[in-house]
């Protein structure tokens, strides 16, 4: 047995690990042999140190290996398991759509998501502003509801990658989460744990993203594809925009509310469309539902033209203990007391958004989280946002505020002005997808 402050200590030099290593230090963290001290020391050493892409790979198997691996062979499923997972935005909801989007072109989506931290949401919290839904079934019925609606979104179990929640909790304390190598080991660990076939990751880069500059953006999304398709999991990544919120509405009953809209085709945010089918292009063809890109998309038209895929959401929601008829009655959705409309004081165009100010305010009027198990306000936040390009005239609203009081909805619009910036001249148009990185 090495001890492990000689791991360290190699790593801590520059040397590269050997997967034995690797192994071992992930053994000692899951028995918990290794003391938090070491834990935190390690972490510290590969960001400055980083990882090749064996140690990286080696990483990702062994905390994989810690906890269970789900196996879908023996369930019967007529199609691929694919996934999608994000690093987390501002009025990312594409997770609600995506999910029954797959389900209804003959995918199987076990997906496994988490709560909103800091000034992003989270796909679980949103799900919880339904009234009933159950975002943590027993493994039996998780498996039921993949088997039977295609898709089922719940939350992070305590058996996969256990090696994982420890090293990020360790992390999360030590400054020590913005590691490249760390965080792929981190998401991949947990995804192929889940026993997928397919994977698309959508690496955000902006103001309202973890990464505000696209080339480190890029550099995570080439490394998650190396690594992952190293070990063995097919996966594509997108670097996509988060220059300003996806969707037109941020906090969990109002995305919800979105979602539906977008299901239904009662409205649809032209970007969040198209990120949306551009990640659902990458699962087709990944998992061999379409042979082209192009008939990826017309698949995915289809199944939101003919609601198909609006009724896969209604199936999950009711199967996980939701309502049966969460499509008709999205009013029934928790809504604020409070609600007030921002408008523009100096006429022009939106040109820019600080989306992570923006995040902020949906934390501060209740929507979000400022420590892992405070409880959230599920029906606050905003809505009707407008679009960077919009001409705005003076007087005309940027958004909605759904607030728990006056005060709330006072300190909010201040901030939303202030994170706003409208000039005389439209901005240059910017696509929502930045660049494609995987095999194409
Ligand atoms: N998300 C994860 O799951 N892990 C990381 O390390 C960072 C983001």
């Amino acid at each position: 047995m090495i001890p492990p402050q000689e791991i360290i200590r190699r790593k801590r030099d520059g040397g590269a690990l050997t997967t034995g290593d690797i192994a071992e230090f992930v053994a000692g963290l899951s028995s918990g042999a290794i003391t938090e001290g070491q834990v935190a020391a390690f972490a510290m050493a590969v960001f400055f140190r980083g990882m090749n892409r064996d140690e990286c790979v080696a990483l990702t198997d062994a905390m994989t290996a810690s906890g269970a691996v789900l196996d879908w062979s023996s369930a019967g499923l007529h199609g691929p398991v694919l996934d999608k997972h994000s690093t987390g935005g501002v009025g990312d909801n594409v997770s609600l759509m995506l999910a029954p989007m797959i389900a209804a072109v003959g995918g199987f989506v076990p997906m496994i998501s988490g709560r909103g931290l800091g000034h992003t949401g989270g796909t679980l919290d949103k799900l919880e502003s339904i009234a009933g839904y159950n975002a943590t079934p027993d493994a039996r019925l998780f498996r039921d509801v993949v088997r039977t609606v295609g898709c089922a979104i719940i939350g992070q179990t305590a058996d996969l990658a256990p090696a994982d929640r420890r090293f990020y909790a360790i992390r999360d304390v030590t400054a020590t989460v913005e590691s490249i190598p760390l965080i792929t080991a981190s998401i991949l660990s947990k995804k192929r744990a889940a026993g997928l076939d397919g994977l698309v990751m959508d690496v955000k880069a902006g103001s309202g993203a973890f990464m505000n500059d696209p080339a480190e953006a890029r550099a995570l999304a080439r490394n998650i594809v190396d690594v992952a398709n190293g070990a063995g999991l097919s996966t594509n990544a997108l670097v996509t925009d988060m220059n300003e919120p996806l969707a037109s509405a941020a906090g969990n009953a109002l995305e919800v509310a979105n979602a539906i809209e977008f299901l239904t085709g009662a409205h649809r945010d032209p970007r969040l469309y198209e990120a949306t089918l551009a990640l659902g292009c990458e699962l087709m063809t990944l998992g061999g539902l379409a042979a082209t890109r192009v008939e990826a998309r017309e698949g995915l038209s289809r199944a939101l033209d003919s609601g198909v895929a609006a009724e896969k959401f209604a199936r999950m929601v009711h199967a996980l203990g939701g309502p049966a008829d969460i499509l008709e009655r999205a009013d029934r959705l928790p809504r604020a007391p409070v609600e007030r409309v921002v408008t523009v004081e100096t006429g022009g165009y939106l040109a820019g958004v600080d989306t992570r100010a923006i995040g902020l305010v949906v934390l501060s009027l209740g929507g979000g989280r400022a420590r892992a198990d405070a409880a959230i306000d599920h029906a606050v936040g905003l809505s009707g946002f407008a679009r960077i390009g919009d001409e705005m005239p003076v007087g005309s609203i940027l958004c909605r505020v759904h607030a728990r009081d006056e005060d709330a909805a006072m300190i909010a619009t201040r901030a939303i002005r202030a994170a706003c910036h409208v000039a005389p001249e439209p901005p240059p148009a910017r696509p929502v997808v930045i660049e494609h990185v995987g095999r194409f």
